[in-house]
């Protein structure tokens, strides 16, 4: 029988071994949810036995991992602006930089807007865990969460549920803003950005995700350049809309913007790498 301090550094030598990055870090996750500890009792009880069973386990999320399965799929949750979302490989595993919009759009919600009974639509929902987090710290807010596929809102429908905000995040499936059934004051989306042809290029566990949520088409626009369009009959006069996309993408996105909303203006806020990554587009400018 190995003890833990052996069975973690094998595990990260194989992933170090196999070219994945954060090797330790991702052997210690293993290592923590298979004995089901803490992280800082790996560490204090190096000398504890692992058992047959448990050995089973790892290898059975390391021969995955080494197929370049990501960590989220085979945990089968992530954590996201301080709530856990449960995934499987039908959705989109959320990113760190996608909790700036959360954080962007809650400040737009609490400082910038009249009304505190605010309509949101979140398009391209994904597991929900942007509406969910948005749900729960407004607290007066209703929000419409639209996917186009139903195997995403399945998981979705088990995240808002088990994070209690079932009675104001409605699921809807259809064609971007199509099931939003009135004009909403804030749309937030996180919708498919990459262009096409450099999907075969992304790291091997990105292109394991749903090629539904990450194809933007010839020139990743697609669907943020339907989505404005879209708007136009959405948006409420007031309304403002928060979209993350690649830094490059922004100064066209402006441009395609002001040319949907002529009395309105945009601002850019950066992710936590210091990168261009939201574009907010105010239908009518504020000043
Ligand atoms: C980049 S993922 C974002 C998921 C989630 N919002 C997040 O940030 O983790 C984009 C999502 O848009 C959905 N999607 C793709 N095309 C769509 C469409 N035409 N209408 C609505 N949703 C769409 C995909 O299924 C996917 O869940």
């Amino acid at each position: 029988m190995s003890v833990l301090r052996t069975v973690i550094q094998d595990t990260h030598q194989k992933l170090e071994a196999a070219g994945i990055p954060d090797a330790r870090l991702e052997a210690e996750v293993f290592v923590m949810n298979v004995m089901r500890m803490a992280r800082q009792s790996i560490f204090a009880e190096q000398e504890t036995d692992v058992s047959a069973q448990q050995q089973i386990a790892l290898d059975a999320f390391l021969e995955r991992r080494l197929l370049r399965e990501p960590l989220a799929y085979i945990l089968g949750q992530r954590e996201f602006y301080g709530i856990n979302v449960i995934l499987t490989p039908a959705v989109m595993i959320p990113r760190p930089e996608t909790e700036g919009l959360v954080e962007h759009a809650l400040f737009i919600a609490m400082m910038g807007m009249e009304s505190r009974d605010l309509l949101i639509a979140d398009v391209g929902t994904g597991s929900g865990a942007i509406a969910i987090n948005l749900a729960m710290h407004l607290p007066a807010a209703k929000i419409f969460a639209v996917d186009v596929a139903d195997a995403v809102l399945d998981v979705a429908a088990y995240n808002v549920r088990v994070h209690g905000v079932a009675g104001r995040v409605s699921l809807g499936i259809g064609d971007l803003l199509d099931p939003v059934p009135e004009p909403v004051d804030l749309i937030v989306a996180n919708l498919p950005y990459i262009p096409t042809g450099r999907i075969p290029t992304l790291q091997p566990e990105v292109q394991q995700e749903p090629a539904l949520a990450l194809d933007g088409g010839p020139d990743g626009l697609c669907l943020i350049r339907r989505l404005l369009t879209q708007a136009e009959a959405k948006l409420k006069d007031s309304g403002i809309i928060l979209l993350e996309m690649d830094p490059e993408q922004i100064p066209a996105v402006q441009k395609l913007a002001l040319n949907h909303f002529q009395e309105g203006s945009t601002s850019v806020e950066q992710d936590l790498a210091g990168m261009d990554r939201i574009l907010t587009i105010f239908r009518q400018s504020p000043e």
